[in-house]
């Protein structure tokens, strides 16, 4: 099978708060585990930054579903990479808040001290996220 990890950062709807980002991932974990999709999901009130990992088909079908939600917007594809293997196989979708994002890693993988995954290049955003999710 054709491995791929997908990448991308956008920007948290007026509406959605904690709640309704437990019930994405509540929706994610059960699709994600049918269709051997595994990932990291990264939210801070404004900004989302997820991976994707799984087969090439499938994470791009479930990326054209999630770039048509409305619970985010301006959705900036930030890497994407065929991979020997997974980073995250034991998440069908980990979850990180904002709350566990220390300062000083956002600063050694940004450049800057607030959480913005807009202003981070791919390698950045990667780098991150498999830090992340190691701890
Ligand atoms: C930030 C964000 C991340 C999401 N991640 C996933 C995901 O990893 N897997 C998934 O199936 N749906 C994800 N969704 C939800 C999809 O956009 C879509 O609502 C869902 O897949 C539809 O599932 P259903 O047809 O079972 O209702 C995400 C939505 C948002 C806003």
């Amino acid at each position: 099978m054709l491995l791929v990890s997908l990448v991308y950062a956008s920007s948290v709807s007026a509406s959605v708060d904690e709640q309704a980002v437990a019930r994405i991932l509540e929706t994610s974990r059960a699709n994600n585990e049918q269709h051997d999709i595994t990932g990291l999901l990264c939210f801070n009130h404004r900004y989302f930054l997820q991976c994707l990992e799984g087969s090439r088909t499938r994470v791009n079908h479930l990326y054209q579903r999630i770039l048509q939600d409305p619970r985010h917007s301006d959705i900036l594809l930030l890497d994407y990479a065929e991979i020997e293997q997974r980073r995250f196989d034991q998440w069908a979708m980990g979850y990180v808040p904002s709350g566990q994002l220390a300062r000083q890693q956002i600063l050694r993988f940004s450049g800057k001290a607030e959480f913005n995954p807009y202003e981070m290049t791919g390698a950045s955003a990667r780098g991150l996220l498999a830090e992340l999710g190691s701890l």
